[in-house]
């Protein structure tokens, strides 16, 4: 018997706009460079665990998880009872850190006590980007430094500072400033920029940290900012000592190594909060958004004190950040995953999504790389495992095939030629199976 997703049709709800007039009116009010996943565009409206349903009621299995977002997954009933509650009690929706309120205190002790030992300040934003701008300037006013570290290939926001920080042409624009920071090169084992094997290398990824501060600095650093798994370059996953050279490195000339776990935390990618402490990296700030806030708009920055200390004396206000209703969201959130033991669901799915891949790969020469953590895993699609040509639009069509399936992945890279899997943590073995049977008969199609 087929394991396709069933759609299942409702009748339409017609409160919902068509598609059509959607379209033509983001085309004339949206910037020219708002884009959707899907060479048909999808309206996502309703959404229930690992589910979610466009307006005609056709249901999708949601593999990348709302862009990374949806940890405990959509709609959790016990998250859900927590913001009808508040909004039943009349709780205040807007106070500011002006004022005191009990959720934003609550949160700061429950992910210092999931947090990596020493890091013991947590501030909280309204996304990632923001998170990232504050860790950055926290790195600066503490060093008394300003070059910042970024790697190839990376992503860290859309916001001026982080987006100096991005290691991708399409994310760059001509406005942004370049000065202060440099760039090493990726620890890309699949596509290694020194041509070398995993097996043998002797990291020369996290050498290359130290001739690009020796090379293109002036021998001081204020920062490095690097994702534990580097999500929107393509799931790039570098051996844990690579995190131990270059921490060493960092620290060495004088910097602090921020750890971007927007993608990474939230249970995600191994049995702890946060990949950092899993791995044992030396981090000394940790930022976070996405899944930590289940949907909700909400970033966080872990450092410590003694950087902390370099905020004395100086004004940060953030408006929303910090607010009942996101932080109340996000506490629920950390308590689902605490208390389903979510990240111990990850790692097991994780495997048996990683291993059913694997075996794909044996069938499907398009899949040149399978990689990842947990629960954010990747599939590099080439036209030949030789030449590892990007296969950047069968990527596109390998998601859209999935989609007519009933199954929602993401996509990365470069090239645009790595799907992306992040699903919600809660998803179970039998999903896991549904999804790899679609992935299958996608590739067989294509093919
Ligand atoms: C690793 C990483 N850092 C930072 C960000 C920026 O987060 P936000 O979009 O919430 O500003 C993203 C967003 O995709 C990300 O993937």
């Amino acid at each position: 018997m087929s394991n396709n997703i069933k759609p299942q049709k409702p009748a339409p709800t017609p409160s919902y706009s068509q598609n059509s007039a959607l379209l033509a009116s983001r085309a004339r009010h949206f910037l020219p460079n708002a884009h959707h996943y899907h060479s048909k565009a999808l309206q996502l409206v309703k959404a229930r665990g690992v589910y979610v349903w466009d307006e005609q009621g056709r249901r999708y299995l949601d593999a990348i998880g709302g862009i990374v977002c949806i940890s405990a997954g959509h709609n959790h009933p016990k998250i859900k009872q927590k913001l009808m509650q508040m909004l039943e009690d009349d709780e205040i929706q807007h106070t500011s850190l002006l004022y005191l309120s009990r959720h934003v205190v609550e949160l700061a002790e429950a992910l210092v006590a999931v947090a990596p030992l020493g890091l013991d300040v947590a501030s909280f934003t309204n996304s990632g980007s923001e998170a990232n701008e504050m860790a950055l300037m926290a790195a600066r006013q503490s060093t008394g430094e300003t070059i910042v570290i970024n790697l190839r290939h990376g992503y860290h926001g859309g916001t001026a500072a982080t987006l100096a920080q991005c290691g991708h042409q399409s994310w760059r624009y001509r406005a942004q400033p370049g000065a202060a920071t440099t760039s090493a090169m990726e620890p890309n084992c699949y596509r290694c920029p020194f041509k070398q094997k995993r097996e043998s290398c002797d990291l020369e990824c996290a050498t290359n940290v130290e001739t690009t501060i020796q090379t293109s600095t002036h021998g001081k650093i204020a920062a490095m900012i690097v994702e534990p798994v580097m999500g929107i370059g393509g799931l790039i996953d570098p051996p844990a000592e690579y995190f131990h050279r270059v921490t060493k490195i960092v620290h060495n000339y004088g910097g602090r190594y921020i750890s971007d776990e927007v993608q990474t935390g939230a249970g995600r990618c191994g049995n702890e909060f946060l990949l950092s402490k899993e791995l044992g990296i030396d981090a000394d700030m940790v930022t976070m958004a996405k899944g930590f806030g289940n949907g909700a708009a909400i970033g966080a920055v872990l450092m410590k004190s003694e950087d902390a200390a370099a905020f004395a004396g100086k004004l940060y206000f953030n408006t929303f950040g910090g607010d009942p209703m996101q932080t109340a969201q996000a506490r629920a959130t950390m308590e689902v995953i605490a208390e389903e033991k979510l990240s111990v669901n990850a790692v097991a799915m994780g495997q048996r999504l990683e291993n059913g891949l694997r075996e794909l790969m044996k069938h499907h020469h398009l899949i040149g790389d399978v990689r990842g953590r947990g629960l954010l895993l990747g599939m590099e699609l080439v036209e030949d495992r030789d030449s590892k040509q990007y296969a950047t639009e069968k990527t596109a069509l390998f998601m859209d095939k999935c989609c007519e399936k009933g199954v929602l992945v993401g996509k990365g890279g470069l090239m645009g030629n790595v799907v992306r899997l992040a699903p919600p943590l809660t998803i179970s073995a039998g999903q896991i199976d549904q999804l790899l049977e679609v992935f299958d008969r996608s590739f067989a199609e294509i093919s």
